[in-house]
């Protein structure tokens, strides 16, 4: 079994007053080598969490059986699920994404709700349809337009049924473990494309992957529960996120067209507006956002450096 803790203990990032309460110290996190499980791994470790990551090959989490295992072997206190089918166009057929997205959750929870753990589930914007105009809160009511968004939504239901079940939606993620829109974008600009298209009638808040993992660890530790809502601060369609990667790796001469979602005929259908309103987790953590634009800086000058 892999292990890895970090300099800290948990207490020492726990707000003045909650220090001694029982707070998790054994964190087993599934879908460890993911692009958000790979960010969730250390950030927990180095809030002085012991931390047992569970890549797929070494844990299904659709696997009933191997998940009693898993929970035996590593005893957490907290169940961090990174754990997704994430290819939104190929949800809209393939049984796997009910299967990772809303059953495994189920088996998560059953397991979490029989030992008394929290379980920690990561969500998406997509559960919403995007009809509101103005960022959405955990108020809101769901209406996911796609299967992705359904099965997401499915889990959402079953992770809150667990002890203290924290939901985070988050959007539009990018970091360094994981395919991702800056890279689609970079791959086009190096492969020596005269211009993008990017379509223009879809805005989010765009998100690096070590900010949401950062902010998972800080609900934790002030022992949050129910739903909350995180991005980076800012909102952005495609286009604009598109334009700033371009102009942040040096190449703004090369223009980006914008088009229409329509044009492009995906399978599932993406919501038009699915800014989420982030004020909750901001009250409960005390913790500011940085700007989007700032974190995307941050990843191209990392994936710039070779040893990075
Ligand atoms: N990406 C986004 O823009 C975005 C936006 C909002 C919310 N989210 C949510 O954020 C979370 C993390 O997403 P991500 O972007 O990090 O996705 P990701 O890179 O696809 O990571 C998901 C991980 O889960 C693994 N997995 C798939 N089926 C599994 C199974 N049966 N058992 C165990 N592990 C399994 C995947 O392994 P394989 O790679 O081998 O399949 C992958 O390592 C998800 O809950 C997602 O819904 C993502």
């Amino acid at each position: 079994m892999s292990t890895a803790s970090g300099p800290a203990s948990p207490a020492e990032s726990l707000p003045r007053g909650h220090v001694g309460l029982a707070i998790p110290r054994r964190a087993l996190v599934t879908g460890a080598a993911g692009m958000l499980g790979s960010d969730v791994v250390p950030a927990l470790a180095g809030a002085g969490f012991q931390v047992v990551p569970r890549a797929r090959e070494d844990l299904d989490v659709t696997d009933r059986a191997a998940v009693g295992r898993a929970f035996r072997e590593a005893v957490p206190d907290v169940v961090v699920n990174c754990a997704a089918y994430t290819k939104v166009d190929d949800c809209e057929t393939d049984p796997r994404a009910h299967a990772v997205n809303a059953a495994a959750v189920e088996i998560l929870a059953e397991e979490c709700l029989a030992r008394s753990i929290q379980l920690v589930h990561v969500s998406t914007d997509f559960v919403f349809d995007g009809a509101k105009g103005s960022p959405y809160t955990e108020q809101d009511e769901t209406a996911p337009l796609s299967a992705y968004g359904r099965t997401k939504r499915e889990g959402e239901e079953a992770a809150l049924r667990a002890p203290d079940g924290l939901v985070v939606r988050s959007s539009w993620l990018f970091g360094r473990s994981g395919w991702n829109f800056v890279e689609a974008i970079l791959r086009q600009v190096e492969s020596g494309r005269a211009q993008l298209s990017v379509v223009h009638d879809q805005r989010g808040r765009p998100t690096a992957t070590p900010d949401l993992a950062e902010a998972i660890v800080a609900l934790i530790l002030t022992r949050g529960s129910g739903v909350y809502h995180f991005a980076n601060r800012g909102e952005a369609s495609w286009l604009e996120f598109a334009e700033a990667i371009v102009a942040l790796a040096g190449r703004a001469e090369i223009p980006v067209r914008p088009i229409d979602s329509a044009t492009l005929a995906r399978p599932a259908v993406r919501p038009a507006y699915s800014v989420l309103d982030t004020g909750r987790y901001e009250a409960k953590t005390g913790k500011p956002i940085r700007p989007w634009r700032d974190a995307l800086a941050e990843y191209l000058a990392a994936r710039a450096r070779p040893e990075a």
